[in-house]
């Protein structure tokens, strides 16, 4: 204000409207931490950045925070925290999971900094909140206790060297008949586990390959930002009595060490007697590669301080419906696209990551009214964008060149999708119920 109203003084003339600006600017004074910055902080990243969890520092008070005011605004302006790396501006924005700050948050905190990060009153503070414990089940506030537990066998986690794989097979007992799955979570030990366990799968292999052939039955898939599931309701995983778990737990060693690590998945089914009406088939993997038929990713090859852009389709060969989309790229990853052509020739962006970190495996949940359903002879389309250049914050190398690998110095593009097959009496009463859910919608407006 006070810089207002000098140059209002040289100005001469206007002075008078001038000094009225600068008077409805004290108004509307700056946030505050106790007040305006908490309240947020609170919600969108206290579940991470408290002593136990897995964000680097905690963020509980304003002696904790201050110190990162200037990161906090620059990683918040840049929508890279909270971690929800998708593009906000384009295709669809409604999700079960969002975790994202909206632009009236994202303009505070800047506000809040760019007035020196004042601390305010304490007694504005908001309450304050428990969190969950990283040692909870986060379903089971919705869901209840599982309704059973399945445990990986014990690993050594070690503190320094590349990244380790952890692959036992168990045996899967428990169950006396078929059962049909409503909802998993991945469970890594907390603390330990959840800062180690960058990514794993739990997958089912039947005693009996039934009629139709199932030789796999994905029971859960976790990685980094992407710990459950919850099937739509009225759809549901089939789930055989009896076989073997094929676990593959992705270890990255951080520092830290500890004996015995186990992960768990747990369980929820519908009820005994009670067969939902869609069978889904979990996350199914879509390579994002020109090379259809050969060992995936082959033809990544990024040079050094170059980009590498590479597409993938794939033709439906029934409706499907999409729950959820989980990009799947290295460090040089930056960009992956999905889009539907569809076959009248209409071509929409259902959903694009533009923000891909590495250090995040987050799973996109479409909200129920707004999940793609697509009909029989859409092109889904791909297109990941890689970044070896300086310009890329986590490349470990600019001068290296890249090629496909397991490693996370190596690249990979793929993407898993939540993804329901649907017969057409299926989809034809999928569309009805979309289309009277968005009437009600209007009427409601
Ligand atoms: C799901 C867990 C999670 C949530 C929610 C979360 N963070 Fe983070 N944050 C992390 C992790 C893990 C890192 C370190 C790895 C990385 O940068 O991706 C991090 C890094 C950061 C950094 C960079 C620290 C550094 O030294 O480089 C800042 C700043 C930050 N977070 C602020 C926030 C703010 C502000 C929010 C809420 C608006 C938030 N985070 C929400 C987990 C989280």
């Amino acid at each position: 204000m006070n810089k207002i109203i000098r140059i209002s003084v040289q100005a001469g003339i206007t002075v008078l409207s001038i000094a009225f600006i600068g008077i409805s600017a004290v108004a509307q004074e700056s946030p505050t931490y106790s007040r305006d910055v908490a309240p947020i902080l609170q919600e969108k990243c206290a579940t991470c950045h408290n002593p136990e969890g897995i964000g680097p520092m905690p963020l509980l008070n304003y002696a904790q925070v201050k110190p990162f005011a200037t990161l906090i605004k620059d990683r918040t302006s840049k929508r890279i925290m909270p971690p929800w790396h998708l593009d906000p501006t384009v295709g669809i924005q409604q999700f079960k999971n969002d975790a994202s700050l909206s632009d009236a948050q994202i303009a505070t905190i800047g506000a809040w900094v760019d007035a020196g990060a004042p601390e305010g009153n304490p007694a504005d503070l908001p309450a304050p909140i428990e969190f969950p414990s990283g040692a909870e089940w986060q379903l089971a506030d919705q869901l209840g206790p599982p309704d059973m537990i399945i445990r990986s066998t014990p690993y050594d986690v070690i503190a320094n060297g590349q990244d380790q794989w952890w692959t036992p097979n168990v045996p899967f007992e428990g169950l006396d008949k078929e059962r049909w799955l409503k909802a998993a979570e991945f469970k890594p030990s907390y603390p330990l586990g959840k800062k180690v366990v960058h990514h794993g799968h739990a997958v089912l292999i039947p005693d009996n390959r039934e009629e139709g052939g199932r030789r796999q039955v994905a029971l859960a898939r976790y990685g980094v930002g992407k710990s459950w599931e919850v099937y739509p309701e009225g759809t549901g995983m089939r789930v055989p009595s009896s076989g073997r778990i094929d676990w593959n737990l992705h270890y990255f060693p951080v520092g830290a060490e500890g004996p015995g690590d186990v992960v768990e998945v747990g369980l929820w089914f519908y009820p005994e007697d009670e067969q939902p009406e869609l069978e889904t088939i979990g996350e199914a993997m879509f390579r994002v590669d020109g090379l259809d038929g050969m060992a995936r990713g082959q033809d990544i090859v990024i040079p050094p301080h170059g980009y590498q852009v590479l597409q993938g389709t794939h033709v439906l060969q029934s409706p499907a419906m999409i729950h959820s989309y989980r990009p799947h790229l290295h460090m040089r990853g930056r960009v992956m696209t999905m889009e539907a052509i569809f076959p009248d020739g209409r071509k929409e962006v259902l959903s694009q990551v533009d923000k891909y970190n590495h250090n995040w495996q987050v799973s996109y949940i479409y909200a129920d009214e707004t999940k793609p359903i697509l009909p029989t002879g859409t092109v889904l389309q791909f297109t990941s964008v890689f970044d070896n250049t300086a310009d890329n914050p986590i490349n470990p190398d600019p001068e290296q060149w890249v090629v496909f690998g397991r490693r996370g110095v190596d690249e990979m593009s793929h993407a898993w999708l939540g993804i329901t097959y649907l017969n057409e009496e299926q989809y034809q009463q999928a569309m009805a119920e979309r289309r009277a859910s968005q009437e009600t919608l209007q009427l409601g407006q």
